[in-house]
């Protein structure tokens, strides 16, 4: 029996996921979206996963081009979780239609509700204390299911928020590019590299010890909060600031804000590009 999952993961959240499954599933290769989709195809895999969080009502663009390079087994079993706060939007749906285009479909698709990662918008929430138990039982609850390789229904976007998308989310999406122009470090860098080795999508290079942003960003915030040293600040960049929509206003960094990310991913889990986890006992 072959499992591979593939991910994105920024504060851990979706990393955490797919580890739980793995473990519940009798075990799998984990490869990051950092890998190169030719070198960890699923040409012979029983059972393929992807996980990954929900970025502004879709999955994160690095990981469609991801997936749209892989070679896939339309025989497998294939599982989709998406991680997020509140709003799934087109996520399962464009991982369907990458599939379907391969031959391929989702046998099983589950959203889990987890802390909100975005530090430069708001602080965490709902409150970490509640939810990372919760979270724990939903991942379990998840893998369970997929090891019974039960079927279910991928959640779909409503009409709502169909109507809404490119209104909403069209122009975010516009000036994405943009965004990683906000990032700088103050005096506490020490040029360790951390930010540029958790980054999912390799955007960051270390130049004279300091990180430099390459604007190909989604706003994950691996690298801000995992920086050891709390280093690395954000100010709202031009193009943000002259969108003037709610969350375009509230876009700060405040250095009293909790940078969460998962308790259980450590920067060394988000390091690795491959992770082979065996099967869990309990
Ligand atoms: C840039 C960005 C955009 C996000 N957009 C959404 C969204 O549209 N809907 C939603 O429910 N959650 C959204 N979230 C919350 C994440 O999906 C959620 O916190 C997820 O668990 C993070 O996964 P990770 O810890 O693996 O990075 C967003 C987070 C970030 C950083």
């Amino acid at each position: 029996m072959k499992n591979i999952i593939y991910y994105f993961s920024g504060t851990g959240n979706s990393l955490r996921a797919a580890e739980t499954i793995a473990e519940k599933i009798g075990g799998a290769v984990l490869y990051s979206v950092r890998c190169d989709p030719e070198q960890v195809s699923a040409r012979d895999a029983d059972m393929i996963g992807f996980v990954c969080p929900v970025y502004e009502w879709d999955i994160p663009g690095s990981f469609k081009t991801f997936i749209s390079e892989l070679y896939i087994n339309p025989d497998a079993y294939i599982f989709m979780v998406a991680t997020h706060i509140a709003v799934l939007g087109r996520s399962f749906e464009t991982v369907e239609a990458i599939l379907s285009e391969k031959g391929a479909h989702l046998s099983y698709g589950r959203a889990l509700h987890c802390v909100a990662s975005q530090c430069t918008a708001y602080p965490p929430f709902p409150p970490e204390n509640l939810m990372i138990p919760y979270m724990e039982r939903q991942m379990k609850k998840a893998g369970e299911e997929i090891a019974q390789k039960k079927a279910r229904n991928y959640p779909r976007m409503s009409s709502f928020t169909r109507r809404r998308f490119q209104k909403v989310m069209g122009p975010y999406l516009a000036v994405e590019h943009e965004y990683d122009k906000g990032f700088y470090t103050n005096d506490r860098c020490i040029g360790c590299g951390t930010c540029a080795k958790v980054c999912p999508n390799r955007n960051i290079r270390i130049l004279n010890k300091r990180p430099v942003w390459n604007h190909h960003c989604h706003g994950c915030n691996a690298c801000v909060v995992y920086c050891p040293t709390k280093a690395i600040q954000f100010k709202t960049p031009k193009a943000y600031q002259e969108l003037g929509t709610f969350i375009s206003r509230i876009l700060c960094l405040p250095e009293k804000r909790k940078r969460y990310h998962h308790p259980l991913i450590k920067a060394k889990d988000l390091m690795r590009d491959k992770t082979e986890i065996s099967h869990s006992t309990q």
